[in-house]
């Protein structure tokens, strides 16, 4: 298969990539290196740099006979597209408008859409599944729900068939240790947790530890990206065979607390990751995790390497072939 992978030299974007060349899938990655790096690309990939919303562009290169399409080109900051909203209405909402219009201009019909349990909002129950309200607490997530709805309509009315897959928390790097660019000011705990293991942050902020949680630490889905690209992989391959559009949460299934990352951090790194305990972060619920069964019943998939291990030992290995003489 030809595939385009828009964003691909981000974070979730070069593991999909990756995982997709390994299967023998010719790729070519668009990307505007904002947050990603060309650390992440390899040789065998065809790389556009430019802009989504560089909409000639855009066409001229998915012009090239593409049998499909990945989008993770977005603005991913929860907490900042509520002081900026203007950024995540220009790259996520008119990017991805760009993105639908150009694909049916190039007739690019299958498209599998980077999407996010942000669309839900505070959990109403759980485990979360897709019939859940959505009612997203932030711009970012609000911007992912608003194009998912876009998706169904280009369905009906243009035949462009999506998959939409709602990850929960991303973490981890490759297996086997070949993506190793790191993402620029990160926000979210794992790579915060490997910036003070490495002594780029004094300690780590532990944002609430008064929840209703074992630990009074917050609960998450912690899924690790290769399990996430393995779900991109069989997004692609089921839309090829049957082309019939959808949206799914990918998750693990399992709820980790911040504590019990560190702990494991602590443990796998040998570093003492100092550690301090601030007030809540504003808009942060005590517990999300998701129910993977329609990701099962749809795609035959299921995490198979989100373990807490796995998820801080690549992510180690990833910040200490950076920061080796540092560390
Ligand atoms: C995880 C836990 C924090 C940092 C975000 C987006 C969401 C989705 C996934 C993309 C929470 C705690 C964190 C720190 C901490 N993204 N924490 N100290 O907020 O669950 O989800 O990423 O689609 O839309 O909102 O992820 O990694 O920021 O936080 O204590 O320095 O770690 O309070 O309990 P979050 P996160």
């Amino acid at each position: 298969m030809k595939v385009l992978v828009i964003g691909g030299a981000g974070y979730i974007g070069s593991h999909v990539a990756r995982l997709l060349a390994d299967k023998g899938h010719d790729i070519s990655i668009i990307d505007n290196l904002s947050s990603g790096t060309e650390e992440n690309l390899f040789p065998e990939y065809a790389f556009f740099r430019g802009d989504i919303l560089d909409y000639p562009w855009l066409v001229s290169v998915m012009k090239q006979g593409y049998d499909a399409a990945v989008h993770l080109a977005a603005a991913k900051a929860a907490g900042e597209s509520m002081r900026r909203p203007e950024k995540y209405a220009t790259q996520n909402l008119t990017g991805t408008i760009n993105i639908l219009n150009a694909a049916c201009e190039a007739g690019i019909s299958r498209l599998v859409f980077s999407s996010s349990a942000a669309i839900y909002g505070e959990p109403k129950y759980l485990p979360i599944d897709e019939a859940h309200p959505k009612d997203p607490t932030n711009f970012y997530g609000f911007t992912k729900l608003e194009i998912e709805r876009c998706l169904e309509w280009y369905d009906r009315l243009k035949g462009l068939r999506f998959v939409a897959l709602r990850y929960f928390n991303a973490a981890g790097y490759d297996l086997e240790g070949r993506v190793h660019g790191l993402e620029k000011n990160p926000a979210n705990l794992v790579p915060v947790i490997m910036e003070v293991a490495v002594g780029l942050r004094p300690h780590l902020e532990v944002f609430g530890t008064d929840y209703p949680t074992p630990d009074g630490s917050g609960v998450r889905d912690y899924i690790h990206v290769t399990d996430l690209a393995e779900a991109h992989c069989a997004a692609l391959v089921r839309l090829m065979k049957e082309p019939r559009s959808f949206a799914v949460n990918l998750g693990s299934e399992q709820g980790l607390s911040v504590l019990e990352i560190l702990d494991a951090a602590r443990k796998i790194t040998g570093r003492s990751i100092p550690m301090v305990m601030t007030g809540r972060r504003p808009g942060d619920p005590a517990k999300l995790v998701a129910s993977s069964a329609a990701a099962k019943d749809l795609l035959g998939w299921e995490a198979k390497h989100s373990d807490v291990e796995t998820i801080i030992a690549t992510s180690w290995r990833a910040y200490t072939h950076h920061f080796a003489h540092d560390a």
